[in-house]
């Protein structure tokens, strides 16, 4: 029978310049009771010229690394969830090299603010069939870099961020990822998109080629929140019924930190009150790939998620991508 896993370490960082509400005002028409009340967020951090995705995912992954008292050399592989990698060839292994992860494979994985729980899961599989020992699971993104600083509607939600987790196989009986669902819905992509542009320029006669680039971040946020709210209880209930575990039981909801409406939505369609219910959305707003292990650090860190504790967790967002996760919490021994 295959194995399990077991999460030992989290670590987190986060640029060090902090935007808020008011001065977001500064650039465009809005206002700091409008963004709070639509969605909870007060302020969020962007990163400096100076501060690149691997330097957030090298700090994140170092202490995740710390927590779980492990050495660099002991890790097999370094996954790094990001859609905004500084290098479009992956940042993994730079990441990788950075920690001296010498006997780590490294790569990216794509999947918005899905990416994290989907590399999780990734990574989970190498694990539980044996093949891998110890993984560093990153979600980092700088999604600050490409957003249209003059739209209203979507530039208010974003800031910069990285979380990473430490895992490691364990006996199938102590397993921390109790069940999993992942789903993807391309039909409905075009409501969330970061795409490049076409323009075609003339290689020689009769040969042209495609220029490299892309387009600001493009979003229809009522799609998007409608998505979120149909799709991420349902995939959570599936869960909960199919290990019979009553929302109850959960000691925590930790998902994608998109809106605080969203979070409460959830929350309320399973009875679980809003102590319960993970929040840093007000100082980071929608760190994309980087939400749910910035928040689990932070969590873990302040001492609120207990070794034991039992964390239903989802991410969604562009794709349309979505899954679901029943973990707990191990911590370091
Ligand atoms: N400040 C002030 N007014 C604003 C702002 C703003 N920042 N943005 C929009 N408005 C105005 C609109 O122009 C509109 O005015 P109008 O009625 O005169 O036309 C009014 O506020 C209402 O706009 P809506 O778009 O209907 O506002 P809504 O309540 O839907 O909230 C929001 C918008 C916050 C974007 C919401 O739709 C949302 O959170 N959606 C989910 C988005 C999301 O989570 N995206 C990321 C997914 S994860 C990933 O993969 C990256």
């Amino acid at each position: 029978m295959d194995g399990g896993i077991a999460l030992i370490g989290s670590g987190s960082a986060t640029p060090t310049q902090i935007l808020t509400n008011a001065q977001l005002g500064q650039r465009v028409e809005t206002s700091d009771s409008w963004i709070v009340s639509r969605t909870g967020i007060a302020e969020r951090r962007i990163s400096a010229p100076e501060e690149s995705l691997v330097m957030l995912s090298h700090k994140a992954a170092s202490s995740a690394l710390e927590m779980a008292g492990w050495a660099p050399s002991s890790i097999d592989l370094v996954l790094l969830a990001t859609s905004t990698p500084d290098d479009l060839f992956g940042s993994a292994p730079q990441v990788q090299a950075n920690l001296g992860a010498t006997k780590a494979v490294a790569f990216d994985l794509t999947a918005a603010c899905s990416g994290f729980l989907f590399a999780l899961i990734t990574a989970a599989q190498y694990l539980r069939n044996g093949t891998m020992r110890r993984a560093l699971v990153i979600g980092a993104d700088q999604l600050t870099k490409w957003v249209d600083w003059d739209d209203r509607r979507s530039c208010v939600l974003f800031g910069d961020g990285a979380g990473a987790v430490a895992l490691e196989s364990s006996d199938f009986q102590d397993d921390g990822l109790i069940d999993f669902k992942l789903k993807s819905d391309g039909n409905r992509g075009d409501c969330l998109n970061l795409n490049q542009f076409g323009e075609s320029l003339q290689l020689i006669d009769g040969i042209s080629h495609q220029k490299g680039g892309f387009r600001p971040i493009e979003m229809n946020g009522q799609e998007v929140y409608k998505f979120a709210v149909r799709e991420v209880p349902a995939l959570l209930g599936e869960l909960l019924k199919a290990n019979k575990i009553s929302s109850k039981s959960l000691d925590w909801l930790l998902l994608h930190q998109a809106n605080q409406r969203i979070l409460d939505a959830v929350a309320d369609r399973f009875d679980i009150p809003h102590e319960k219910v993970l929040s840093n959305l007000a100082n980071y707003g929608n760190t994309s790939a980087a939400t749910i292990p910035l928040m689990l650090d932070e969590a873990v860190r302040d001492g609120r998620v207990k070794k034991g504790d039992l964390l239903a967790t989802s991410g969604f967002g562009a794709g349309l991508s979505w899954g679901a996760a029943l973990l707990r919490w191990q911590g370091p021994s």
